[in-house]
């Protein structure tokens, strides 16, 4: 049974804007960083698209995202084919209900990022 489902846009621009402008790059785990600075031309979309899947992780819960809840533990890592998974923190994963499973698909291109969460009772 699908729970949730959420989507978000993001502008890269605009988080590279953020990024001079905010102290936003904690909202990235050391993994989230990693993988973005390893890919310099793309670091900006890459960042971006993990925005976007953390957006779209809170409107699949219903919520939106809560002001308490620390970003860089809504983490996007890749599967060994390199489809995107959301590993929650222990207390992150609390907010979630009883088994329920994330999936995740992100797209990017210069100009904008994009993601899609499902939640589906496992
Ligand atoms: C990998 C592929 C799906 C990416 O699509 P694309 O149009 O080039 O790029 P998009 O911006 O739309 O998508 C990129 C995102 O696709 C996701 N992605 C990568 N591999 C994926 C897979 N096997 N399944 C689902 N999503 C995947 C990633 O989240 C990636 O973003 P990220 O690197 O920031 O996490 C596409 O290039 C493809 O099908 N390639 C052929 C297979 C291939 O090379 N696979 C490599 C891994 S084995």
């Amino acid at each position: 049974m699908i729970l949730g489902v959420g989507i978000d846009i993001v502008e890269v621009a605009d988080l590279e804007r953020r990024l001079e402008r905010e102290t936003i790059l904690n909202a990235f785990s050391a993994g989230e960083q990693e993988y973005a600075d390893s890919l310099p031309l793309q670091r900006s979309e890459i960042l971006a698209g993990r925005w976007a899947a953390k957006e779209a992780f809170g409107k699949a819960l219903g919520s939106g995202l809560r002001t308490e809840w620390p970003l860089n533990e809504i983490e996007v890592a890749h599967d060994a084919m390199g489809r995107p998974v959301i590993l929650l923190s222990a207390r992150m994963a609390r907010v979630l209900p009883f088994k329920a499973k994330v999936h995740c698909s992100i797209s990017h291109s210069r100009a904008y990022a994009t993601a899609c969460v499902v939640i589906e009772q496992g």
